[in-house]
């Protein structure tokens, strides 16, 4: 069994870059099935869920391969259109590459992926944009079957899915015709992706207000382009040091991405301070409550950052009260942090933390991404050694977590067999 192994209590201090943003990677990776060329996707972090990606982009006939820090993909001749469920599952993102393979195949078959660690999963808006758009869409024993040649259309978003927006963008640029889409998700991700694609030569403008505008149907072809940095990643680093104390400067992140997330380390009594693209952070002493924390789409408080600060505050002194609004069972990092000596009550969609300064060392259990993470971040803040197992979770969105964070001073170490006790 892999755990990382950490000694808590050890200031951090120094500088960390961080990888490549994994939720542009993904809808990336995907859309380089669109044009008849090659690709080179720069600053393409060594994840998991990346290896799978290119598992799928193999599986339909393109040559996909890492040089370096670089994914090269060369999407000229697909000869597939049909995802088995061996690699849909291997990653849960993997539905977006409905809208590319329809848009490029003028078919599609996929088998829907399950419900996953966040809770049962919709892809309820994904399939509506994929029929408003003229595709043709049979749901049979697991598995989704689509057809049909696109058209331009307006495409209304219940609500502001980062999924369903990317695989309509995906979609569209493959229709004829203008194709609208209104309440779409404002995620930097979703720039990131319009950045792509207008490398690629589509005419796609919008990407992080709530109306993007696409026109479809231009030729497209192979383009070099670099990833944005991870936010997600930032926001853990920085929750980390404020668990921690000490002074860390986080580089290869655009600040604004992580207002609000800043915020409330400030609020909580951490020093921060932000240039173009690095966020500086410093503290000493327990961190104290902030007001309420509510996730929200983007611009709001990302769901993916509220158990790394949760983690941080935990160890604090104060109450901070959290309302996940974004995906049910995002609190299953809470019965671990308790191990830890945690104070934190969960009713429903809101947790109520009181600090507890310091958090101890315990054996805990990572059962999702970010959830273990945080489990990380509250050991580097604890009295005493820590094991944390189910790394498979953080090996999908962390390159080097654990490289990172010992160079910034962090006791941390992985072990490859831990021993059952
Ligand atoms: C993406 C991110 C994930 C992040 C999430 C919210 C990637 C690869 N993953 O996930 O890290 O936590 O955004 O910021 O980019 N929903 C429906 N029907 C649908 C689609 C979504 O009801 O068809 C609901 C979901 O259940 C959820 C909400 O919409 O409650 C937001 O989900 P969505 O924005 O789609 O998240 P993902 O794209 O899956």
């Amino acid at each position: 069994m892999c755990a990382y192994v950490i000694e808590g209590g050890r200031k951090l201090s120094g500088s960390v870059a961080v990888h490549g943003a994994k939720n542009s990677v993904l809808p990336i990776l995907a859309a380089c099935l669109l044009a008849p060329g090659t690709c080179v996707i720069e600053n393409c972090p060594r994840l998991s869920d990346v290896e799978a990606s290119l598992a799928i982009l193999r599986r339909l006939g393109c040559r996909a391969e890492r040089q370096g820090e670089a994914v090269v993909v060369d999407a000229t001749a697909p000869t597939g259109w049909e995802v088995p469920d061996r690699l849909m599952r291997e990653m849960r993102s993997s539905v977006i590459f409905l809208g590319a393979i329809l848009g490029r195949m003028g078919q599609a078959k996929l088998c829907a992926p399950g419900g996953c660690e966040l809770g049962p999963r919709p892809i309820d808006l994904h399939l509506g944009a994929i029929r408003t758009l003229g595709g043709r869409v049979k749901e049979l024993g697991g598995c989704l079957t689509c057809s049909g040649r696109l058209q331009g259309t307006d495409l209304v978003l219940s609500l502001p899915s980062v999924g369903a927006t990317e695989n309509a963008m995906l979609a569209a640029v493959c229709a004829q015709g203008t194709t609208t889409i209104t309440n779409a998700a404002r995620e930097p991700e979703i720039v990131d992706l319009q950045g792509f694609l207008q490398a690629m030569g589509a005419r796609v403008q919008g990407a992080g207000s709530s109306v993007i505008t696409i026109e479809g149907g231009h030729p497209l072809h192979g383009c070099t382009y670099a990833v944005m940095g991870d936010r997600i990643v930032a926001a853990t680093y920085l929750s980390a040091a404020a668990a921690a104390g000490g002074s860390v400067e986080v580089t290869g992140v655009d600040w604004r991405t992580l207002s609000t997330v800043t915020a409330v380390l400030k609020e909580a009594g951490c020093q921060v301070r932000s240039g173009r693209d690095q966020i500086w952070l410093q503290t000493d002493g327990p961190l104290k409550g902030v007001r309420p924390i509510r996730t929200a789409p983007y611009p709001g408080f990302p769901t993916d950052a509220q158990a790394p600060v949760m983690a941080a505050l935990a160890g604090g002194s104060g109450c901070t009260v959290f309302v996940e609004n974004m995906f049910d069972s995002r609190y299953r990092h809470v019965d671990e942090l308790i191990r830890m000596g945690a104070d934190i009550r969960v009713e429903g969609r809101v947790a109520v933390v009181y600090g507890v300064s310091p958090l101890h060392g315990a054996s805990v259990v990572a059962s999702d991404l970010r959830g273990g993470a945080a489990l990380v971040v509250a050991a580097l803040g604890a009295r005493g050694e820590s094991t944390v197992t189910g790394l498979h979770h953080m090996d999908r969105g962390y390159q080097s977590l654990e490289d990172d964070l010992h160079a910034l001073g962090a006791s941390i170490r992985r072990v490859e067999n831990l021993k059952k006790s």
